[in-house]
């Protein structure tokens, strides 16, 4: 591949841009500088290196965030700044998307990809990938309120009543509850069902794969190919 289309592909500019930084000595092929753009270039392991960041070449983008309180999974928000605007230029400029979205005042894990079909399985309710929430609610947890989450209850504009694939009590007020689908206002409009209300919500995991407890609020990493069978495990009971 040539040095240029491979800047191109990783997000840093259009055709033209990327041609003229590698001319101007600005771009680092694995630790040394090249300026002639048309360059071939062997993507297995290859390290770009712009304005002193060093870039691992990835045929896809996967990216995990510590998503904060107050941010909106969107390109376009209304009220509050978007997740977006918490990664780097070249990410979006690749066109990573959110996998699925969280309310702007929920915390937690957040996935982000360029790929349209791992996106796809991940939120594909068919596939049955474990979504799992920590939740703070208003009046404390009864254990009728934990047998109806995980019976099931039933949801405006949903034909049958959903049920939790997991629901626990953590203490008085807080419960952790893991789903399989990622609707609307899900986790929300379920305690809503049984008489409870939501004051804080936190994804702790997706699939068997956890919020890394280092990262902190706003804070991004790459996904190792090891993440991502991590998250792909379908919960227990829905592998076949
Ligand atoms: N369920 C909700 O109600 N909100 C979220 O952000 C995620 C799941």
């Amino acid at each position: 591949m040539k040095l240029y289309r491979a800047l191109q592909s990783q997000g840093f500019g259009s055709r033209k841009s990327c041609v003229a930084q590698v001319r101007a000595g600005a771009v680092g092929v694995n630790g040394a500088v090249c300026d002639d753009p048309e360059t071939e270039v062997d993507p297995a392991g290859l390290e770009l290196t712009l304005d002193g960041v060093t870039w691992m070449f990835r045929e896809q983008a996967y990216v995990l965030m510590h998503k904060p309180a107050g941010y909106e999974c969107s390109h376009h928000p209304s009220h509050h700044p978007s997740v977006f605007s918490l990664l780097p230029a070249p990410l979006l400029q690749r066109g990573v998307q959110c996998v699925g979205r969280l309310d702007q005042d929920t915390t937690g894990l957040l996935l982000f990809s360029d790929d349209g079909q791992f996106i796809h399985r991940m939120i594909s309710p068919r596939k049955g990938i474990a979504k799992v929430y920590r939740a703070t609610c208003a009046e404390s947890v009864t254990d009728a309120m934990l047998d109806a989450l995980r019976q099931g209850v039933a949801l405006n504009d949903e034909p049958v009543p959903i049920a939790a694939l997991a629901c626990d009590r953590l203490d008085a007020c807080t419960l952790r509850l893991t789903l399989a689908e990622g609707k609307y206002h899900q986790v929300k409009r379920m305690i809503a069902a049984t008489g409870n209300r939501v004051e804080t919500l936190h994804r702790e995991a997706i699939g068997s794969h956890a919020l890394p407890a280092d990262l902190p609020p706003g804070g991004w990493r790459w996904l190792a190919p090891a993440d991502l069978q991590q998250l792909e495990q379908p919960w227990p009971s829905a592998r076949s």
